[in-house]
């Protein structure tokens, strides 16, 4: 089988590596690979994918949205988020899912294993926040708050959350057990820092979904004052797995994932 990432850049992406490692240690043949799509040829894109013989493929920026009207099928966590990052072609039929909320909540358990009872803040209110809230409402009792710099971007959730603005979640902060930051400040050395961390509790723990670089400022103020931080790479690895589930049906060797994707960000 034929898999592949679409996207706009794409070229950088980790994930050929990290599923063509998944597939070599299973001993399984399939291959997997970075296809660039501009978006003005999007419109043709059951046919190039058609054209490449890909049986499957995951959907990076910034198709993530824009490839829903081209689904046969939508899951409801995906309907929900409004985005997806997984397609799945049986028989020319295109389903669509999303990963992503699924994949962070996943990693954030290992780390947090309380989460039940935890009193969750999450800044951002886009796709990837969107995808975590839902994913964490069915774990989490507390009522989520959810923080974001234009207020506006709550029309579009019909979740029962907290919705705050940034300065109230700066206030706040100290209420919280796990703080999480979506949004994109801090992508790409970006030294902007979403909000101030001054009131910031020590027992509190501070996570990015953002993995290059490895710590945002963001995770590396809270961890100048204390705090334990946890940063996106698992739930990178963890999306890529499910993905993985999907399409094949199969058990990923999600170690082997995660070695070779920090090997190829320390350039080994
Ligand atoms: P994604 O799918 O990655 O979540 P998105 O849907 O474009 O991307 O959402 C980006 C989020 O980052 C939004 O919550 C955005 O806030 P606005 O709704 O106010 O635009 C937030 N964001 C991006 N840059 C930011 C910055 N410099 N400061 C605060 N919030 C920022």
């Amino acid at each position: 089988m034929k898999y592949a990432v679409i996207g706009d850049p794409v070229s950088h992406s980790l994930s050929p590596v990290m599923h063509q490692v998944n597939f070599e240690s299973l001993n399984m043949e399939d291959t997997y690979e970075a296809l660039h799509i501009p978006t003005q040829d999007f419109h043709d894109i059951r046919q190039i994918i058609e054209d490449n013989h890909i049986n499957g493929f995951n959907v990076t920026i910034p198709h993530k949205e824009r490839i829903i009207p081209y689904l046969d099928e939508i899951d409801d966590q995906a309907k929900a988020v409004g985005a997806v990052n997984t397609v799945k072609i049986i028989n020319n039929k295109w389903i669509g899912y999303n990963t992503d909320g699924i994949g962070y909540v996943m990693g954030l358990k290992q780390v947090y294993p309380d989460l039940e009872n935890a009193y969750v803040l999450i800044l951002g209110a886009g796709g990837a926040s969107k995808g975590i809230a839902n994913e964490l409402s069915k774990i989490v009792q507390p009522k989520l708050t959810i923080a974001n710099r234009t207020m506006r971007r709550f029309e579009t959730w019909d979740m029962d959350i907290n919705a705050i603005s940034l300065e109230q979640a700066e206030q706040y902060l100290d209420e919280f057990d796990i703080i999480i930051n979506t949004t994109s400040a801090g992508l790409n050395n970006n030294e902007d820092i979403v909000i101030s961390l001054d009131n910031l509790s020590s027992s509190t723990l501070v996570s990015d979904i953002i993995y290059i670089p490895y710590k945002t400022k963001f995770l590396k103020e809270a961890e100048l004052k204390g705090n334990t931080v946890y940063n996106g790479l698992d739930m990178f690895i963890n999306q890529g797995a499910e993905s993985f589930k999907i399409w094949t049906g199969k058990q990923p060797n999600i170690l082997e994932m995660k070695y070779a994707v920090l090997n190829k960000l320390k350039g080994v």
